[in-house]
């Protein structure tokens, strides 16, 4: 099992819609949908060569297959503060994939960003999310409204 984190492509945007249907985020695609992707997958492009991106999304690989992806966002240059986001493919759940792979990219946003605090929700219920931020280091901080956030300070 090899996990590779990479920068995202044009060429994604396929089997990007097939992994939102893989975890019935979408029962079909349609042509707004598909736009609004790609308008989406544009922007992380875009971002990659930003000096100061809104938000930063890089690609999961397994086995040189596109799984999902990892997003750092509301990146607060000033007060050195950022979220950071994670899904995968249903298919690929229950293997150490999101561990594997959050670790790998708390490392490159730490090098990119210099935060010196790192930030993540999930909602109350979803405790696969709670154990994978536990596993990378995350310290549990508040739940409010259904939402628990944790962070790792730096
Ligand atoms: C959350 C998600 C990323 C987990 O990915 P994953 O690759 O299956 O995660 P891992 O295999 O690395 O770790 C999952 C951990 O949760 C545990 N777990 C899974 N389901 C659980 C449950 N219902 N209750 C308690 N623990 C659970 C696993 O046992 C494992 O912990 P362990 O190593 O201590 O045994 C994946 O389910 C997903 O993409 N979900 C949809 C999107 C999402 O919720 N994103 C997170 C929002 S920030």
């Amino acid at each position: 099992m090899e996990i590779k984190l990479r920068k995202y492509r044009e060429k994604d945007l396929e089997r990007h819609l097939e992994l939102f249907l893989m975890n019935g985020i979408y029962k079909k695609i349609n042509e707004k949908i598909k736009n609004q992707e790609k308008i989406w997958l544009k922007k992380v492009i875009q971002n990659y060569e930003g000096e100061k991106p809104e938000f930063f999304t890089i690609a999961i690989n397994l086995d040189n297959k596109l799984i999902g992806n990892l997003v750092a966002e509301k990146i607060d240059y000033k007060n050195k503060t950022l979220e950071v986001g994670f899904w995968i493919g249903k298919d690929y759940w229950g293997k150490g994939v999101a561990t594997k792979a959050l670790n790998l990219f708390l490392k490159m946003i730490i090098k990119k960003f210099n935060p010196k605090k790192i930030i993540a929700h999930h909602k109350k219920g979803n405790f696969a999310s709670g154990r994978v931020l536990e596993k990378a280091g995350f310290k549990f901080e508040i739940e409010k409204k259904g939402m628990k956030t944790y962070n790792i300070m730096l």
